[in-house]
């Protein structure tokens, strides 16, 4: 996915989206039955957060389509990583974004926004992500012309760029030895273009969907599918196991990935952990893939609080 203009120079930050490093945390959480668990870390993405692959995509895709054209901006609802994503890649491409957020996510995001010169809309926390997606929804209506919304839940480009880069970089950076790929679901745009690519590879590849234990819950950039407004790009049939993961220990997890493997990672990546650990540890000899979606320096204030 690098453009390099010439020794090795970007043409600008979108050239860095993924080949995201994948690390073995095999040794820091202590598995001695033979399986290993590599963790890729999305927050080596030029945002910080696997959300820059789909911003990308959806971006570039809309504007070969001329469904986006440099008077118009671009919508969407978000809570929080694809909004910084979208911010970012519309300085690239030079348009104007607008996203609309709970107002209960993180203060590092709401800040990374103002900075990167998006106008932000504010919907009730109470409404959840769900709240924000109608609101965007209603915007977009109001002035077709004004908007492309952008619309990450139903957008086919968000599967694409998993499809085109994640699966791809998982098969090569485990030179095809992977037999679990273990992945949080928010819009499943990584479940469901990694684990499609992965599937074709190797169809005995086990793609386990890790979901929030309950409709309330504090893992940001999860969906508890059950109680939520569905994405078009969901199939709740395509992976072949689903585990629950707390918000404690999502908490958990992200914490000892920090104090015993110096991971940073976000809430997402500790509860993608907590579960590939499970996987892990009742499939001996395994070669278990999860992501770190985003990481710990967005939710510092959580962490300690
Ligand atoms: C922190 C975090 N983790 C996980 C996800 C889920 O990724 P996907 O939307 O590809 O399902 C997101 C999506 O927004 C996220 O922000």
């Amino acid at each position: 996915m690098y453009r390099v203009l010439r020794r090795g120079v970007l043409q600008n930050v979108a050239g860095a989206v993924g080949n995201t490093p994948l690390v073995d945390l095999t040794g820091p959480l202590s598995i001695k039955n033979g399986s290993r668990i590599l963790a890729k870390l999305e927050f080596f993405n030029p945002s910080g957060s696997v959300k820059d692959r789909p911003a990308l995509y959806i971006v570039r895709d809309a504007l070969e389509q001329g469904l986006v054209t440099p008077s118009m901006t671009i919508l969407d609802a978000s809570s929080g990583n694809m909004a910084v994503s979208l911010s970012l890649m519309a300085v690239c491409f030079g348009l104007k974004a607008k996203i609309v957020v709970p107002k209960n996510i993180s203060r590092e995001k709401i800040d990374l926004l103002r900075i990167l010169g998006a106008e932000v809309v504010f919907t009730d926390p109470l409404e959840g992500i769900d709240g924000a997606i109608r609101e965007a929804r209603r915007l977009a209506e109001t002035d077709p012309k004004r908007y492309y919304y952008s619309n990450q839940y139903d957008n086919p480009s968000n599967v694409k760029a998993h499809y085109e880069t994640t699966g791809p970089e998982v098969i090569r950076q485990t030179r095809g030895k992977v037999t679990h790929f273990v992945v949080g679901v928010g819009t499943s745009g990584t479940l469901m273009g990694a684990g499609q690519r992965l599937r074709e590879y190797n169809k005995g590849i086990r793609i386990i969907e890790v979901q929030p234990d309950g409709p309330l819950h504090g893992i940001e950039g999860l969906k508890h599918m059950e109680s939520s407004i569905k994405p078009k790009i969901y199939d709740p049939s395509f992976a072949n196991e689903l585990i629950k993961i707390s918000t404690e220990e999502a908490y958990q997890y992200s914490k000892l990935l920090a104090s015993r493997a110096g991971v940073l990672a976000g809430l997402s990546g500790g509860a993608n952990v907590a579960a590939a650990l499970r996987v892990a540890m009742e499939n001996p000899g395994s070669v278990v893939v999860t992501l770190i979606p985003d990481g710990a320096a967005r939710y510092v204030n959580l962490l300690l609080g």
